[in-house]
């Protein structure tokens, strides 16, 4: 066993769907310990009480107190756009107390933010503009962002690599194209201190097999698989799907995305967080006085199209799903499949578990809280 301590991560957003699997993720391998930042603008602090159940049940029964310690997340209500809070938890472990930072915190509804788009800049350009710097004056300067296919726009060549030209289209994907530009030019100004890795997902879903930590989102889902599911449990109150638009050029019409594990994605940070260590190979050809500053395209390579997502939702739930055709939504673009050989070939990278799973475990997790965390113990 490693006598190596654990190494303290903060991971900012940390309650909500991705940050919950990835801590599960980390706490997994028992080297990180965990810290977690969240304003519960939109999750429940019972995600957090939920996943450290899942890593002290996995415990193994000879666990040395190190174990333990990886089990537990240290848990903090603060919000990431005002600095004294986000002080205060770094000045809890004081200079280099906190190794890496995995900043997954942001509002992320697309149709939201064309309708409140300053509030989108302030919050998600303004959370990650003060956490860099507090992150500097605490001699932090490792960080692992969480990007979006979106950043791609209308992207030119599918499947897209991680060379295309970032021009995202809605005010949320903006602020996810300037948050990269931001941590990009801290590396560039200081390439001897920071290192950076930004993760462009592409479509995650799903949820941890033991259905005690998932989506939960507020309101009617916007998104088609969290909205298959709340259909097919009986919490949708009109459970006719709209289906936007089949008349894309893609095999039946609809749009395609590539859906990913939301585990598959929680490893890829820790894939990450790893990758940032002195000695990773990620930036080994990187010469002194260039910016250790790169973007991988997490996803599984794979198009499926709104349609084989009902398909496989309805073997998964059982569920006699209907829907109507309608216009196509406004932002949607036909084909969003990422090249993910980059992250596959530097990284390590593979999103291994199927479609299938994905519909299983989301079902598994629908069922088991059919009112998401609201409601249950
Ligand atoms: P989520 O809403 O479930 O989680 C985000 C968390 O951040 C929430 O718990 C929220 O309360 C917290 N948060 C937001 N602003 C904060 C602030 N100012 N201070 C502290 N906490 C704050 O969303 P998610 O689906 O887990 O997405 C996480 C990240 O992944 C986001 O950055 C999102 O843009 C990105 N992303 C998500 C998807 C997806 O399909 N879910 C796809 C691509 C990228
Ligand atoms: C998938 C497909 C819809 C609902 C969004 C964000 C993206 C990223 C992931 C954060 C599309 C179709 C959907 C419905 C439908 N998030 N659909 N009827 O749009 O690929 O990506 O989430 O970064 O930035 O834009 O995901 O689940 O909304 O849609 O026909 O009621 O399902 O048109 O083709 P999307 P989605």
């Amino acid at each position: 066993m490693s006598e190596e301590p654990l190494r303290r991560v903060l991971v900012t957003g940390g309650a909500g769907y991705i940050g919950s699997h990835v801590i599960y993720s980390l706490q997994e391998t028992r080297r990180y310990k965990v810290v977690s930042v969240d304003n519960h603008h939109n999750s429940t602090p019972k995600a957090l009480v939920r996943v450290a159940e899942i890593a002290r049940n996995n415990l193994p029964t000879d666990a040395s107190d190190k174990d333990k310690d990886s089990a537990e997340i240290d848990a903090f209500q603060a919000d990431l756009t005002k600095p004294d809070e986000i002080r205060k938890v770094f000045a809890t472990y004081g200079k280099g107390g906190i190794w890496g930072v995995v900043h997954i915190a942001a509002y992320k509804a697309v149709g939201e933010s064309t309708e409140i788009p300053l509030t989108y800049y302030a919050n998600n350009v303004g959370a990650t503009i003060s956490l860099l710097q507090i992150m500097k004056e605490f001699d932090c300067t490792r960080i692992v962002y969480s990007s979006s296919a979106t950043v791609y726009g209308t992207p030119p060549v599918i499947p897209i690599p991680e060379t295309t030209r970032l021009q995202a289209h809605s005010p949320y994907g903006k602020t996810k194209v300037m948050c990269e530009n931001i941590i990009e030019d801290i590396c560039s100004a200081e390439p001897d201190t920071w290192r950076a890795l930004s993760l462009r997902y592409f479509n995650p879903a799903g949820a941890h097999p033991s259905g005690l930590i998932g989506e939960d989102p507020r309101g009617r889902p916007g998104n088609l698989l969290p909205l298959l599911a709340q259909m097919a449990i009986g919490r949708v109150k009109d459970p006719l799907l709209k289906v936007f638009g089949n008349d894309y050029p893609t095999p039946d019409g609809t749009c395609v995305r590539d859906y990913l594990h939301v585990l598959d994605l929680a490893k890829g940070h820790l894939l990450a967080l790893d990758a940032l260590a002195p000695d990773s190979r990620v930036f080994a050809g990187i010469a002194s006085g260039q910016p250790r500053f790169k973007g991988y395209n997490l996803g599984k390579g794979k198009g499926m199209s709104v349609l084989q997502i009902v398909e496989a939702m309805r073997k998964a739930t059982g569920f006699d799903y209907k829907y109507e055709i309608i216009g196509r939504r406004k932002g949607d673009v036909p084909d969003l499949t990422a090249d993910p050989s980059l992250a596959e070939k530097e990284l390590g990278f593979t999103a291994p578990q199927t479609l299938e799973t994905m519909c299983r475990d989301l079902w598994n997790w629908q069922t088991k809280n059919p009112n998401g965390y609201d409601g249950s113990a």
